[in-house]
């Protein structure tokens, strides 16, 4: 079975793309901690400027809320970035392999460090720290939505350029999207993607309530005309509610604009649908988040279990770069 891994910074709220692009496909499968990881990536969440108790804070709550979303202790390995601390040492190593050049080019750097007076340098290397984050497990398949996948493929470079330079150490892994909702995009402005840090009344929230869900499906910017079609182009608000739909419904979206009469009838189904999906995740948070020392638990028990192949991986990487092994690993 191919190893999925995945991870959410914790910054902002997590919503319906986040939901659809990267927490369904995990969860969808997870049948042991061999063939399933997810984690929060909270030493990417330093990349830009933060507030130090705001991430603490965000980092339990994406855990519990991926604890509600379904991500299942028993049968993933389910951790915090910043507790196996092998993701940073193998960060530094793969530092040494990734090119300058192919990290400027990254969009995500350039359309983030455009809008930036300070510039981090960790803002540079994140998507090295990424590829750690994939490689330290063998990780064999990736679920992000579209935005990450340019992330990927430097992930990819990164293994295959280790792996000849210094013999078959990484496997490579490959992003996997899903077929409809890699890219959900903001209600209120159907030209960007639905963002965890932009746009409160174009974001579908996970723990909005449904009475501020039905408002933001029933405020979503539409297009001309009054016809329900599935035309990304021409139609793009009214492409989005149908591919929320059929994220929700698992139905195709063309076929289930054939069905819909009009955009209030469009929006009503989403709306529903929406809710449908999103209420017992809410209703779970509520519960898991009553008792934050059991998540640390489980967190605390994913780290211990992920240290023992993550040293070894690193030892082993460090060992083909070129280091000399420290005088305790010599044996008697
Ligand atoms: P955001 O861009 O909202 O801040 P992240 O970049 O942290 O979210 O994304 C977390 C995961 O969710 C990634 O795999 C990302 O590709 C996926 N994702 C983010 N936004 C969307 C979206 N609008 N549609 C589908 N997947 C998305
Ligand atoms: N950079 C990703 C994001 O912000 C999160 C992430 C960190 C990730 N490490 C990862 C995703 C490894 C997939 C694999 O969305």
């Amino acid at each position: 079975m191919p190893r999925r891994l995945t991870a959410f910074t914790p910054s902002g709220d997590l919503h319906l793309g986040n939901y659809f692009g990267a927490v369904a496909p995990l969860t969808e499968r997870q049948t042991s901690s061999s063939d399933t990881v997810v984690f929060v990536s909270d030493l990417h969440a330093l990349t830009l400027d933060h507030d130090p108790a705001e991430v603490r804070r965000r980092t339990l709550e994406f855990a519990t809320l991926l604890l509600a979303a379904g991500v299942d202790p028993e049968r993933c390995l389910f951790l915090v970035q910043s507790h196996v601390p092998e993701h940073t040492e193998l960060h530094y190593l793969l530092e040494c392999v990734a090119g300058y050049g192919q990290a400027q080019r990254m969009i995500q750097f350039k359309e983030k460090s455009r809008r930036l007076r300070q510039v981090r340098t960790s803002l540079l290397t994140y998507p090295i720290l990424m590829a750690a984050d994939i490689l330290l497990y063998d990780a064999d398949e990736v679920p992000v939505g579209a935005d990450q996948r340019q992330h990927v493929e430097l992930a990819r470079d990164v293994a295959d350029r280790f792996n000849t330079s210094y013999g078959a150490v990484f496997t490579v892994p490959r992003a996997v999207n899903p077929p409809i909702a890699g890219r959900i995009m903001d209600l209120a402005d159907p030209a960007r993607k639905m963002s965890k840090s932009v746009s409160a009344a174009g974001s579908l929230r996970l723990l909005d309530p449904p009475d501020v869900l039905r408002r933001k499906v029933m405020r979503a910017v539409t297009d001309g005309g009054t016809e329900v079609v599935y035309d990304p182009d021409g139609k793009p608000g009214i492409a989005n509610l149908l591919t929320i739909l059929a994220a929700c419904t698992g139905a195709p979206p063309d076929l289930l604009a054939e069905k819909l009469d009009g955009y209030g009838d469009l929006k009503y189904a989403v709306a529903d649908a929406v809710v449908a999906v999103t209420e017992p995740i809410r209703q779970r948070y509520e519960e898991l988040s009553g008792d934050p020392d059991h998540v640390r638990e489980l967190l605390r028990r994913g780290a211990s279990v992920a240290r023992g192949p993550a040293r070894r991986k690193v030892d082993r990487v460090k060992e083909a770069i070129g280091l000399l092994p420290a005088v305790e690993d010599f044996g008697p």
